[in-house]
């Protein structure tokens, strides 16, 4: 029997450099760790580094001003400059892992505003990275998510505008927005900062499953990464599984199969993804 674990199953690269990067510091430091918001959004995970001793908190300004002497983790979405600024003024050490697609935007908007620019942001208004690609704008930054939004945009057509992108925004609709934003007639720097993570893990899932006699999609029900991970994969694959962890797999059944392939959700942690892998091999 042959097994085919996606190279690209679970983690992108910048979460797995931001998860690293909490627990580096809960092995070496004495202080007090807090993330800043959730590093991820699985519970595993986050209770683990409980465990540890590690806190997500979702800081609002009460609880920014009581802190002191501890560290503070900015995870991969990134934050505004403002919250680094008041992380500044306190006895804080910060942990910058934001994800460096996410910096590099930080870098473009800030650079482009103080450049007389007006930025537009194509993306979702209340995505926190969103927010924190909003809070390196010098000025006013409009938000852009639907057709609605783009036709409108009411700028003075004098100003030259840059667009860019939430990473992870869907590429179709970004380059549908950009084109009405351009049919208004604003001299326009486009800049795709849409990140490749979430296309080239589909786009592996799609040949693994074209080519096995099982697939086994890993990811929480409520993902909506690894929903759509499983709909390519059944589309391929008629016996696509969806399992959240080895526990509700049969792993007799899997074994009958001569080629099973296995991929995994952006949130997916590795060691259920090994668990499963393991299972299959047995
Ligand atoms: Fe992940 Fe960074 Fe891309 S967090 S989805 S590698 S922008």
């Amino acid at each position: 029997m042959e097994v085919i674990l996606a190279k690209k199953a679970g983690f992108c690269f910048g979460v797995q450099r931001a998860i690293d990067m909490v627990y580096d510091e809960a092995n070496e430091s004495n202080k007090n760790i807090y993330t800043y918001g959730p590093i991820i959004h699985n519970e595993e995970v986050v209770s683990d580094l409980e465990s540890k001793g590690v806190k997500a908190i979702n800081f609002d300004e009460r609880e920014l001003k009581d802190l002191s002497d501890c560290t503070v983790v900015i995870r991969s979405h990134g934050v505004a400059k403002n919250i680094y600024d008041d992380l500044e003024s306190k006895n804080v050490s910060v942990v910058d892992a934001t994800c460096p697609f996410v910096k590099k935007i930080h870098e473009i908007v800030q650079a482009e505003s103080e450049d007389g620019k007006t930025i537009i942001i194509v993306g979702s208004e209340y995505h926190p990275e969103v927010q924190g690609i909003k809070g390196w704008v010098k000025g006013d930054a409009f938000i852009v998510d639907e057709e609605a939004d783009a036709r409108g945009l009411d700028i003075d057509k004098e100003t030259p505008v840059c667009i860019v992108s939430q990473t992870t925004y869907n590429p179709q609709k970004f380059a549908k927005l950009v084109e009405i934003i351009r049919e208004k007639g604003y001299d326009s720097n486009v800049v795709n900062t849409i990140c490749n993570a979430t296309n080239e893990r589909q786009t592996e899932a799609k040949e693994i499953a074209k080519k096995v006699d099982a697939m086994i999609v890993i990811g929480g029900k409520n993902s909506s990464n690894t929903q759509k991970l499983y709909e390519i994969c059944k589309n391929e694959c008629e016996n696509t599984y969806y399992i959240q962890t080895a526990k509700d797999l049969d792993f007799d059944e899997v074994r009958k199969y001569d080629k099973i392939g296995i991929t995994a959700g952006a949130s997916t942690p590795k060691n259920i993804i090994e668990e499963v892998h393991t299972e299959c091999q047995r």
